[in-house]
């Protein structure tokens, strides 16, 4: 009698027939069976049959819960299953460089104590969910490269510990959300380039004492003049406005002030130095300085399909 027990124990374990893998593992399943294609074989280890997900290539558990979901550049292909939302635990998901299309789920939101969502390079589309400002723990938002569009939502501002926000190369629209500067205290790297982004620049970026690098805000079709609040921003900051449809004079102070012309190009309306076009003048000449040809001739570019264009990020 024992050994037949143990006969079918050895059996059912030996071929799966008795899984016992977590729910975790389930989530994990799940979003596997979302991907069509993974020509490297980067899931081939992701088997039903083991009982959690912990040992799976990009899957990092803590006291046996899965924290972070990291497969970046694998050539995956197929969408983003709302089943990531059930990991509890979740706090990092870097799956750049891929070819995940679709939506965000909304469920993916119920992950609230998210740190990290890098999801750039891929060709993901649809709107942000209002959600997000469910996330609290957020620091690091990459959405960048992509065909996202709508507005940001305006519960991003809820984000106060958002770090790093890049949404550039996507096709969003409408203006910055009320609070943006205010709400975003802990922001230190702001890419919103080559988007739609309409409405004036909020005076309250200047308040951001965090920002680093370059505060890229080129290519869009923000309107009206530039805030001298700007340049309360560190000195250090670069400030990219090229390519917008800004007007009126460049104010001359601080993180402003000692700027040549190139961060400033692309928006006719702007006068006064460090362009050459007077701003008393009311009709800027044909040759105005603000199309100086100071750019290669394959700027700016136009792919958005990840190929050439801006460099591409390589850091994990
Ligand atoms: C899963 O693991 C079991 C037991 O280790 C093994 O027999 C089976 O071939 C594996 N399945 C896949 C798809 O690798
Ligand atoms: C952006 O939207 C326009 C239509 O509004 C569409 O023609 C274009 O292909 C979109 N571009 C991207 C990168 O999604
Ligand atoms: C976003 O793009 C989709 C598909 O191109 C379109 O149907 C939708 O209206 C767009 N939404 C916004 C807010 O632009
Ligand atoms: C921004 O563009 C949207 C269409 O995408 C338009 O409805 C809205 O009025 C514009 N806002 C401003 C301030 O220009
Ligand atoms: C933003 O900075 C300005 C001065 O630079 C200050 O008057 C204002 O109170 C600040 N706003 C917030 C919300 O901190
Ligand atoms: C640029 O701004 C001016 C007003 O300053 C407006 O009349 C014009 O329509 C805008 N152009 C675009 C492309 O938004």
């Amino acid at each position: 009698m024992f050994f037949l027990i143990l006969l079918v124990f050895v059996l059912f374990n030996s071929h799966g027939l008795v899984s016992s893998l977590n729910n975790e593992g389930f989530a994990l399943m799940s979003f596997k069976q979302s991907i069509y294609q993974d020509p490297e074989g980067s899931l081939s280890n992701w088997n039903s049959s083991d009982e959690t997900p912990c040992s799976w290539n990009g899957v990092t558990c803590k006291e046996q819960k899965v924290v972070s979901v990291s497969i970046p550049k694998k050539k995956l292909y197929g969408f983003l299953p709302s089943s990531l939302g059930s990991l509890s635990n979740l706090r990092h998901v870097n799956l750049r460089n891929n070819r995940f299309f679709g939506s965000l789920p909304a469920e993916l939101f119920q992950a609230q104590g998210l740190q990290s969502l890098v999801l750039y390079g891929n060709a993901l589309s649809g709107t942000l969910p209002n959600e997000f400002g469910k996330l609290k723990y957020l620091q690091s938002l990459d959405l960048s490269q992509n065909f996202f569009n709508g507005s940001i939502p305006t519960s991003i501002v809820q984000c106060k510990r958002l770090r790093t926000f890049d949404l550039s190369q996507n096709n969003f629209t409408g203006s910055l959300p009320d609070g943006f500067g205010t709400g975003l205290v802990s922001l230190e790297k702001l890419d919103l380039s080559f988007n739609k982004f309409n409405g004036s620049i909020p005076s309250d970026i200047g308040n951001l004492s965090s920002l680093q690098g370059t505060v890229d805000l080129s290519h869009n079709l923000f309107t009206g003049s530039i805030p001298a609040s700007l340049g309360n921003l560190p000195e250090k900051v670069y400030i990219d406005l090229t390519y917008n449809n800004l007007s009126g004079p460049i104010p001359q102070n601080g993180a402003l002030m000692n700027r040549g012309p190139t961060a400033f190009i692309g928006n006719p309306g702007l006068c006064g130095p460090p362009l050459k076009n007077p701003c008393s003048s009311s009709t800027p000449s044909a040759s105005s300085p603000s199309s100086i040809p100071f750019l290669p001739s394959n700027y700016p570019p136009q792919d958005l399909n990840n190929n050439g264009g801006k460099t591409r990020k390589e850091e994990d």
